[in-house]
């Protein structure tokens, strides 16, 4: 696929190549929309197979975060960056440094922060080279880790399929499958267990297993066996697209809620959790807590507002539930039409507006 061909596919205001050859330096950086504001999203660091791969993945999960800040609230568009090749072993402060220059380059229409293969420490780097990076470490008066504040907006986005489903938002006694115990499924267990649900965890790391069940008593699971756990809600919080057409069929749950990014393989994953009854929180709706925290320090941060505008997931998984089932459509769907409207009609007063960032 030629490289026009694949914007082509969708509607992206931009697309940055760059290059530094002394450092290695591969990086695309996607504006998929910047209606709403600038358009943030993390840097990943990752050893494609090939360029394509790279870009095909830096147009889908901009076009991702353009859907989930549109979701939000939040006065922030889409985009995405990556790094092409193994943070592990190509990693420099050079590189870093010329990475900032490209997302300098594009003026504020992109905002960076961590993301898989890079860390806070990275984004300290990069903040020596320009000034539009979120997510920085509290000692730069950023807001640090957002991987807590994606777990307590999960924890919010249970409540209300809880609510939806049992007439409370009460999660004590309810048995909670976790797939995946990294940052933010660890912290997401550590808060459910201390409300009184009952933990099953999976992961492929026994060692992240063994903490979950020494910290927080969970019962552990063989990955394969985690979606036929016969529980009230699964949480996929690992990788992507562990919701497909062979696992969908394994479920005995009532209710998937959880932190990972792109839970469903294709689309029509949707409708099958529909016809097997299962209620879906659409997973850029669940998991923007992270985002949400990070947007709390374009005003000078206050853990305090972050959490309390995190929160506010709960009634944006109610909104999106009810919808769907006024409308007869599925959760997903219905997610997205709440974000495209809300582009529609706050990104055309912006627009007219003339702002930029
Ligand atoms: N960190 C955040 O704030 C944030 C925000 C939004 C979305 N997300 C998404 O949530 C998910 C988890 O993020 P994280 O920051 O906790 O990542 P992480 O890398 O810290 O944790 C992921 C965990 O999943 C495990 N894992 C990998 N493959 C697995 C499999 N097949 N089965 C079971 N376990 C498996 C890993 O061993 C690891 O413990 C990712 O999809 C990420 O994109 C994270």
């Amino acid at each position: 696929m030629g490289v026009f061909e694949a914007i082509g596919t969708d509607t992206h205001e931009e697309v940055t190549f760059g290059i530094d050859h002394p450092s290695g330096l591969r990086t695309i950086i996607a504006i998929h929309s910047t209606a709403l504001g600038p358009a943030l999203g993390g840097t990943r660091f990752f050893p494609y197979a090939s360029e394509e791969d790279a870009l095909v993945d830096v147009l889908r999960l901009s076009r991702g975060m353009t859907y989930k800040s549109a979701a939000a609230g939040l006065d922030l568009g889409g985009g995405k960056a990556v790094i092409i090749g193994d943070p592990r072993t190509m990693k420099s402060e050079r590189l870093l440094r010329a990475y900032a220059g490209v997302v300098d380059s594009l003026g504020g229409r992109y905002i960076t922060a961590e993301d898989v293969g890079t860390t806070m420490d990275d984004m300290a780097i990069i903040r020596r080279g320009t000034r539009h990076v979120a997510g920085l470490p509290s000692t730069f008066g950023g807001s640090g880790d957002p991987s807590p504040a994606t777990a307590r907006g999960v924890q919010r986005a249970m409540e209300a399929v809880a609510d939806t489903i049992w007439g409370s938002r009460d999660l004590a006694g309810r048995r909670i499958a976790v797939q995946g115990v990294g940052k933010v499924g660890m912290s997401l267990v550590e808060r459910l267990t201390a409300v009184g649900a009952e933990i099953v965890v999976a992961d492929v790391d026994p060692a992240a297993v063994d903490r979950a069940v020494d910290a927080h008593c969970a019962k552990p699971v063989e990955m394969d066996d985690v979606y036929g756990v016969d529980c009230d809600i699964f949480s996929p919080c690992a990788l992507g697209a562990t919701l497909n057409e062979h696992t969908i069929p394994l479920l005995r749950c009532a209710a998937v809620v959880g932190s990972a990014n792109n839970q469903l393989a294709v689309a029509e994953d949707a409708v099958r959790l529909q016809g097997r009854e299962i209620l879906y929180a659409p997973d850029f709706v669940a998991n923007a807590g992270g985002v949400i925290n990070i947007a709390a320090e374009s005003q000078s941060y206050s853990a305090q507002r972050a959490a309390s505008m995190v929160d506010a997931i709960y009634d944006n998984v109610k909104a999106v539930l009810q919808r769907a089932a006024a409308e007869g459509i599925n959760a997903r769907d219905a997610a997205e039409r709440v974000a495209e409207e809300r582009i529609e009609a706050v990104g055309s007063l912006r627009l007219r507006a003339g702002a930029t960032g």
